[in-house]
């Protein structure tokens, strides 16, 4: 009899039927929760979803729900909107807001609190409310994310709710992950598999690097030859052998395939922030127009810059930077800035008499040649803001004087921003110390596809703290964090994956929790749930943890 027993119960866990538990403690992790796992709400095929149907987004959102409970557990929900028994209701308005209201004024919400969501477990149910449709998506994600994976699905699979109380909201308003479509370029499905994972772990910003010196990427209808023949390469550089395949590589984005991104990407609340990289980086588009680039001999090709003297470079740009923002609607658009070599621009002609015309004089703290580029920046600022949009720049954009109004991204190191936040300029924290998902995540480079070089492995993403060195009242101007994929050396989409994951889930809990919620050991027991989703899902990511 016993022997019996036991076959049926690994019978029913190898076939999945057994009831499963759902389990709260996800990635990135909640603001709070309180479980009681004595009683259990049971999840079956067949009950319903019910939402507001004349709300568009709120149905996008049930849909995604229903999806993502069938795609990972085998469970059929149904769509019925005007059901007051469902067993998942959606609704707008937050408990504790319509208790905080009574007799107050409107409340202002930051970002974050828009986003804010309550999950609530009982015998009747999961009932999900939000202040803002958004809110539903970041619970459907929630909830994504707590249910069982180690049963096939199955529409014959039941799920267990602990009884709970979940409430939630980001800790910072720009959540962002970025890859470089330049030194490799990566075809539209792909990026829509990319923002599925940057929307799974509740990042807001995808930071698209779509110009640079190995291949221009953005069609400009206006300069074709810009995309027809500058995001074309003859060869590519082998990895460090100082060798070079032989192959032509090349790709571009047309602007019809951006507005299906942005569009695919607002579906799951991403913005895209385009960046076209000036004056330097910018190799791809000197090789077409050449015109442009400093009349000076004898410079490599990344050495080259837009010849900032030359009237017709800033005409050129502003057709490329308004074609940018005809098509993206994103508030910042990045003009990079960063890297940008000075030895064209000390030795041309035409860069030197524009800084006599413009008058900048030596001031001991900024270069001549620096505050030319403040100059190209503060044109572009203008032109930018003219249409309703702020610029972004790495923080090179300091080293001229910084620009009114310009958003810095502090990539080398924290410095930078600490400094712009201190003259009460936005910052979004980028350092390559925490935040450069190029650099090996192993000591050993042996066990690992091939990297730009040093060292940043998962524990020390988790260990960031973009506030530090912040004084309490400019803490405010730090809007957020983000990840950087350089892909020099990341061709394929199963590359990008594992340089990115789980690294990014070490980051979400940077850019989403207090730090008094954070704790590593926690995580990495929290780890192994998710990497079964990518299992499922079909995502690679680095199996070793260091
Ligand atoms: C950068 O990594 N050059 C911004
Ligand atoms: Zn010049």
């Amino acid at each position: 009899m016993k022997k019996f027993l036991f076959t049926v119960v690994v019978a029913c866990v190898t076939v999945g039927i057994m009831a499963q538990r759902a389990d709260y403690r996800i990635i990135p992790l909640p603001k709070s929760e309180a479980t009681d796992t004595t009683k259990v709400f049971v999840l079956r095929t067949g009950m319903g979803i019910a939402y507001d149907a004349t709300n568009p987004e709120i149905v996008r959102n049930a849909t995604f729900l229903q999806e993502w409970v069938k795609g990972t557990t085998g469970i059929e929900l149904q769509l019925t909107p005007a059901d007051k028994k469902a067993a998942v209701h959606l609704s707008i308005g937050l408990a504790a807001d319509k208790k905080a209201k009574k007799g107050k004024k409107a409340l202002v919400l930051t970002p974050q609190q828009q986003e804010a969501y309550a999950i609530a477990v009982d015998k009747d149910g999961i009932q999900i409310q939000a202040r803002q449709p958004i809110g539903f998506f970041r619970a459907a994600q929630t909830l994504r994310k707590t249910l069982p994976l180690n049963a096939r699905p199955s529409a014959d699979n039941t799920v267990d709710f602990p009884f709970t109380q979940i409430q939630d909201e980001p800790r910072f308003e720009y959540r962002g992950a970025h890859l470089d479509c330049s030194r490799h370029f990566f075809k539209v499905d792909f990026i829509k598999r990319y923002l599925d994972v940057l929307a799974l772990h509740g990042c807001n910003q995808f930071h698209w690097h779509l110009t640079d010196n190995d291949g221009w990427r953005f069609e400009v209808k206006a300069l074709p030859e810009l995309a027809e023949k500058g995001s074309w390469r003859d060869q590519s550089p082998l990895r460090r052998a100082g060798l070079w395949d032989g192959t032509p590589y090349g790709g571009h984005y047309t602007q019809d395939e951006c507005r299906e991104l942005i569009q695919y990407a607002a579906d799951r609340y991403i913005n895209i922030v385009p960046e076209i990289d000036i004056p330097a980086h910018i190799y791809s588009a000197l090789q077409v127009y050449p015109n442009l680039r400093c009349d000076v001999q004898h410079q490599r090709g990344s050495d080259q810059v837009l010849c900032a003297g030359n009237p017709e470079t800033m005409t050129v740009l502003k057709t490329i930077f308004g074609e940018l923002c005809d098509v993206f609607p994103s508030k910042f658009i990045h003009i990079g800035g960063d890297e940008c070599p000075k030895v064209g621009w000390q030795r041309c002609p035409k860069c030197q008499a524009k800084i006599k015309e413009l008058g900048l004089k030596e001031d001991g703290k900024h270069s001549l040649e620096n505050q030319l580029q403040t100059w190209m920046n503060r044109e572009m600022g203008k032109f930018l803001s003219e249409r309703g949009r702020d610029m972004i720049g790495w923080d090179e954009i300091l080293e001229g004087g910084l620009t009114d109004g310009g958003l810095v991204m502090s990539w080398r190191g924290t410095k930078g921003g600490i400094e712009a936040a201190k003259q009460h300029h936005h910052v979004i924290m980028t350092p390559t110390d925490f935040c450069y998902f190029d650099y090996y995540q192993l000591k050993d480079h042996d066990r690992q596809p091939p990297a730009i070089g040093y060292y940043l492995p998962l524990s020390k993403v988790y260990s960031f703290e973009p506030l530090d060195g912040i004084p309490e009242e400019e803490q405010q101007y730090i809007l957020g964090v983000q990840s950087n994929l350089w892909t020099e050396y990341v061709a394929y989409p199963q590359h990008v994956y594992y340089m990115l994951l789980p690294r990014l889930d070490a980051l979400s809990e940077v850019q989403w929790c207090r730090p008094d919620q954070k704790n590593y050991e926690d995580f990495l027991t929290r780890l192994p749930h998710l990497k079964q989703l990518y299992d499922r899902i079909g995502v690679n990511y680095c199996r070793d943890i260091e």
